[in-house]
């Protein structure tokens, strides 16, 4: 079978999926991005872009997936042999290498913030000290490359030891106890000096700040947390046994990663305020600017601390194995390579191309500036590639589900596994009009 594997059982889908979709998309990506946008309306219109754009996204990628048995590409040219929709299926595979390339960067602070937490480098850390902290840490540029190279070797080792035996196992204990951590930083937090402002900026939304590209940022921010829209989940559900129930499998991912994504945003703001701090000045450093200090002011903080850090980085590394799996099955399948020597040239090339990210924030001052868009190479990258290829992606999923698979031919394969989906009706509407036409007009609400 050249390497391709399954999953064990229906919960091992659901955990490996969830293991993909929630990770720094969710703890690090969303805070930010809410604070970039303004707020409440964000979290509104984010809300709203998971339930009627991404989770029929979802379903369609994984259904896809499924039905053809293999990697992007492959599953765009098993159900279409000509044509140009096997683009859709590269393109997939090139924003895999991009979004590993600083996804890893980032991936790597969380490893380094858990050594400074477990060697109490936190404790009694105020506003200042943590934002200087980061600073110093992020412009460390040897540090910053060693900590990247090693978070995408790790990648390449788990990836290299195939399907089930690697990736599942690594998703099972991990999810409860890191949601643990999060419903005590939870308490914390709420209960801190100031808090209630920050729940007004998170929950209470300002309709008179809304701009077209709100909605640009809160689609990519549902898609990127999904792990949609570049094949991740067309590759995961190519290890889906047909008994499954997907529409019920599906629906746990997504609520599962919104949940997460939801609660990190009901941390992250009220502290923002307690410390004084300005809730839409936060970059990239947003979320390890302001954790340190809810585990200053926390019983037991230095336990906690590296704790969180610890499994944040496992969960970082449950979602880059995830990215990287879409390039490997592509030369499994489509070249005929080894698990090995794909996982081993994807992390390779990958590395090199992070290098620019990794001395982004600091490390070197025309990649942590780039000219024209004033922004971090960091920055740049996550808007193109985690923002517009991911939409671009699962817009060309959208017309090729409901369009050229059609929606009669995919619905017989959600259903394999269950006698009913009740949402049938909707998720076709939704594929056929709904997603491609709201993501083609936010696209032309940006350029126009
Ligand atoms: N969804 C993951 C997160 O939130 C990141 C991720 C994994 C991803 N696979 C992906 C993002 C595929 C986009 C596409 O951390």
């Amino acid at each position: 079978m050249s390497g391709r594997g399954k999953w064990g059982s229906k919960v091992g889908f659901i955990l490996a999926a969830s293991g993909s979709a929630v990770g720094l998309g969710n703890i690090w990506r969303f805070p930010y991005t809410v604070s970039k946008n303004g707020g409440a309306l964000f979290v509104l219109i984010y809300l709203i872009a998971v339930l009627f754009i991404a989770y029929p996204v979802l379903i369609a990628e994984v259904s896809l997936g499924r039905f053809s048995n293999k990697n992007p590409v492959g599953a765009f040219k098993s159900i279409k042999t000509k044509g140009k929709w096997k683009y859709v299926g590269y393109l997939g595979v090139l924003t895999g290498f991009m979004i590993l390339s600083y996804y890893a960067v980032v991936a790597g602070w969380t490893v380094g913030y858990f050594f400074k937490a477990l060697t109490g480098k936190f404790a009694k850390m105020n506003n200042e000290a943590a934002t200087q902290a980061y600073t110093n840490f992020t412009s460390n540029s040897l540090l910053q490359i060693i900590l990247f190279t090693a978070f995408i070797l790790l990648t390449v080792y788990v990836v290299s030891r195939g399907v089930s035996s690697g990736i599942e196992k690594f998703s099972k204990i991990l999810m409860p106890v890191l949601f643990g951590i999060l419903l005590l930083l939870l308490i914390r937090s709420l209960t801190m000096q100031g808090a209630s402002k920050g729940l007004e900026f998170y929950l209470k939304p300002d309709f008179s700040a809304f701009k077209p590209r709100v909605i640009l940022e809160a689609m990519g921010q549902a898609f990127f947390s999904l792990s949609l829209g570049m094949g991740t989940m067309i590759t995961y559900g190519s290890y889906v046994n047909k008994r499954e129930n997907l529409p019920s499998a599906t629906a746990w991912v997504a609520f599962f990663d919104t949940f997460i994504a939801f609660v990190a945003g009901l941390i992250i703001f009220p502290a923002v305020y307690a410390a004084g701090m300005q809730a839409t000045s936060g970059g990239p450093g947003l979320v390890f600017q302001i954790l340190p200090v809810i585990f200053a002011k926390m019983p037991g903080g230095v336990i906690f601390g590296s704790l969180f850090f610890l499994l944040l980085s496992i969960a970082a590394l449950t979602s880059t194995i995830s990215v990287l799996e879409v390039p490997v099955a592509f030369f499994i399948d489509e070249k005929k390579w080894n698990r090995k020597k794909s996982a081993l040239t994807v992390g390779a090339i990958t590395i090199i191309f992070g290098v620019p990210s990794a001395l982004s924030q600091g490390g070197n001052s025309f990649f942590s500036k780039l000219p024209l868009v004033n922004k971090g190479f960091l920055d740049l990258w996550d808007i193109i590639w985690g923002n517009l290829s991911l939409s671009i992606g699962a817009f060309f999923v959208a017309i090729f589900v409901g369009y050229i698979w059609k929606t009669s031919n995919a619905l017989l394969e959600i259903t394999k596994g269950t006698e009913k989906f009740k949402l049938a009706f909707f998720w076709m509407i939704s594929i056929k009009f709904v997603s491609p036409v709201l993501i083609l007009l936010i696209f032309l609400g940006i350029i126009l």
